[in-house]
């Protein structure tokens, strides 16, 4: 095997230990690795793979806060929960670190010490918000306020979620502490600036030109289009100064003098995690750790997602090179995001299909998911996943094509020749045409997936499935047979080689059933190289009995998980509706005459298709109320119903209709209304609801 000589060193995005893993992020920045280092580990180079929980910053103590416990209580049950999951789905990490460990904290502390010491950061003092009753500076998160832009009343100290803006504490409008809910007062603070203005100029020359000090770093051809866009539109837009340190008391604390109650930026040191994770992966194997972040045969590729471009290829990247000792990545192949059934992921929403219930849904289906992800990969563009698109990905791509030819080859081989790969005799046209298609298929997928063309890479080894089936389509050796046996060797015999292929082949992606189809055929020896050759397996070795590589994805399996999504939605939103909604004291209350009254007419609102104006009875007198029941209720039917009233709210002209009191109607989670109907036929209208 002829590898490259390189040292290379893949990361993915650490992900913060404050809630479980979502489909979101395995597409983004944990399965294009995966392929990425099964694939260079199979052609024998030199790979090492390492990620880690970001267990620092405002995520963190904002979730504690919210479940009512300290972080690192958090931070325990979230990195036990998520380094479990990524094991279960088969993300092979060669080591899974953590940010709050002691190893971490003492490589970031020396590495700011090494940059205090060259003058990397400006000391400044500023004024920061401060929330007395909490005795804190509020950083980020922790001050929420008006949206300066949108007016979004909700919009945090560094970015409103509405409109998107990216907003500086002191811009919000009526800023408010998240701990004490009061307004806090500005005091000032000192802390480490990275100027990143001064930098602009070599950032400039390395997303563009792929120089660095003068030398060629990499070639930008390789880089996405996106994620050098998104540099230089940061770089030309004027890069600023940028605090380093935080005053939290959760992070790794600032090593220097006079920083009491500092810790580094979260965004600090976070990436400082990928040198310590490489730290620990090297001790213990007896490795050494900066083989892999130093000199000229290291390479260092950062796998992520858009939204952490900036901190990946512009303030970790000026960090590195301010420091001295560490190379800067060679690629940063950014995903844009994943979508779900319509509609952005969100945490907050509930609208995400997470991966430890897909993995107890779905149990022993890794490969199927890990299928579907890579092939709607979010490579240039946003994409989107539908539980609809993966059922129909996997039944008619997994089960009717790579599955199905799989398991007529090797059916096929025990029916004829007592599960013996049989001795080919002469290679017809056919056969040959076979061959050559494979052969030139083959050497695809491993150049796609050099060039983080994944979805591309996962097409052509489909291909080779494809071209199995039709060969057997073509030349149906369970017909030929019954004339011709000696023929049906050749045929079989090739088809088991394409199943061989295509266990090698299918490995980076769908690891699991390339294990599988591998045991099967009694294949050892997984190398790339082999691929090289159209023939993999000799004749006359005995193959096992297959089962299916794949099932069918029932309709009720994926409607089930329809329903579970909205259902989830549909009661965060109500949690977020009654916590949004203000307290009233009970003086208030008593203002709203709530009776029951009997609806005694009813008839359409012309040009008005949900509305109904009804007349009710509320036991004193005659009212005229228009109702949004129509597209519910006719009006004949809602005659004689009684319902509850709200008597003493204002009268308004709805459609030209005067309009008194509003009645009362249950609405839902499929918008329906009822009434909340009195059912004791004694409940007369007029009668109060108290
Ligand atoms: O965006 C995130 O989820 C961050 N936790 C990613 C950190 S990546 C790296 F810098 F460690
Ligand atoms: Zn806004």
């Amino acid at each position: 095997m002829s590898t490259t000589g390189k040292k290379h060193l893949i990361t993915s995005a650490l992900p913060y230990a404050n809630g479980p893993l979502h489909i979101g992020h395995i597409a983004g920045a944990y399965l294009p690795a995966d392929i990425y280092v099964r694939y260079l580990k199979l052609t024998g180079e030199d790979a090492v793979f390492i990620c880690g929980s970001d267990e620092h910053g405002a995520a963190i103590t904002m979730r504690a806060l919210k479940e009512g416990t300290t972080p690192q209580e958090i931070v325990d049950k979230y990195h036990a929960q998520i380094s479990k999951t990524f094991e279960e789905f088969g993300i092979d990490f060669d080591f899974y670190h953590r940010t709050s460990g002691e190893d971490h904290h003492k490589t970031a502390q020396e590495f700011f010490q090494v940059l205090n010491e060259k003058n990397t950061f400006e000391k400044r003092e500023k004024e920061q918000f401060f929330d007395v009753a909490h005795q804190q500076f509020l950083a980020d998160r922790y001050i929420k306020g008006t949206c300066p832009k949108c007016g979004h009343s909700e919009a945090y100290g560094d970015q409103c979620e509405k409109c998107g803006s990216s907003l500086n504490p002191s811009e919000l409008i009526d800023p408010v502490s998240v701990l004490s809910g009061k307004t806090p007062e500005l005091r000032k603070t000192t802390h480490w600036f990275l100027p990143m203005q001064k930098h602009e100029k070599w950032l400039r020359d390395w997303v563009k030109e792929g120089t660095l000090n003068g030398k060629t770093h990499h070639n930008p051809a390789t880089w996405r289009n996106q994620v050098i866009g998104q540099c230089l539109s940061w770089i030309d837009g004027g890069l600023g100064p940028r605090a380093m340190t935080r005053d939290l008391n959760w992070g790794v604390p600032v090593p220097v003098k006079d920083a009491e109650g500092k810790v580094l930026y979260v965004w600090m040191d976070a990436p400082i995690g990928y040198i310590s994770a490489t730290k620990a992966w090297a001790q213990s194997g007896g490795k050494n750790y900066m083989d892999y972040w130093s000199g000229e045969n290291a390479e260092l590729t950062h796998f992520i997602a858009k939204d952490n471009i900036v901190f990946h290829c512009i303030i970790f990247p000026i960090l590195l090179k301010e420091h001295g000792s560490f190379n800067l990545p060679v690629n940063v192949p950014a995903n844009e995001f994943l979508n779900l059934e319509g509609d952005k992921i969100s945490t907050s929403r509930e609208w995400a299909v997470w991966l430890h219930e897909y993995l107890k849904d779905f149990p022993g289906k890794q490969d199927e998911l890990r299928y579907v992800l890579t092939s709607i990969s979010p490579e240039s563009r946003d994409s989107e996943f539908t539980w609809k698109d993966y059922q129909a990905r996997v039944n008619n791509e997994l089960v009717a094509i790579l599955g199905n030819f799989v398991n007529r080859a090797l059916v096929l081989t025990h029916k004829y020749f007592e599960g013996k790969v049989p001795e080919p005799g002469k290679q017809e046209p056919i056969d040959l045409e076979l061959q050559e298609e494979i052969l030139r298929i083959n050497q695809k997928p491993g150049k796609l997936i050099l060039q983080h063309r994944y979805r591309e890479a996962l097409k052509e080894v489909m291909k080779i499935a494809r071209a199995g089936n039709k060969y057997l389509a073509d030349t149906e050796p369970w017909k030929v047979f019954k004339t011709n046996p000696e023929r049906v060797k050749t045929l079989l015999n090739n088809a088991i080689q394409v199943a061989g292929q295509l266990s090698l082949l299918s490995e980076p992606f769908l690891p699991h059933t390339a294990k599988k189809l591998r045991a099967f055929l009694n294949l050892t020896g997984v190398n790339w190289d082999l691929t090289q050759n159209f023939e993999l397996i000799v004749s006359g070795q005995p193959i096992e009995k297959p089962a299916l590589l794949f099932e069918k994805i029932t309709d009720e399996q994926v409607e089930n998980q329809v329903k579970q999504l909205n259902a989830k939605k549909q009661q965060k939103q109500k949690e977020q509706e009654m916590k949004a909604m203000p307290d009233v004291n009970f003086e208030d209350f008593t203002k709203m005459d709530l009776r029951v009254v009997e609806i005694i007419d009813a008839e359409a609102v012309p040009k008005a298709k949900k509305l109904l104006k009804l007349t009710v009875d509320t036991g004193a007198e005659k009212r005229t109320v228009v109702s949004g029941i129509a597209k519910h209720y006719k009006p004949e039917s809602v005659i004689g119903q009684k319902a509850v009233y709200l008597a003493n709210l204002k009268p308004k002209s709805i459609f030209g209709i005067e309009s008194h009191g509003m009645l009362l109607m249950a609405e839902g989670s499929e918008g329906e209304l009822s009434f909340m109907s009195p059912e004791k036929p004694s409940v007369a209208a007029g009668d109060k609801i108290a």
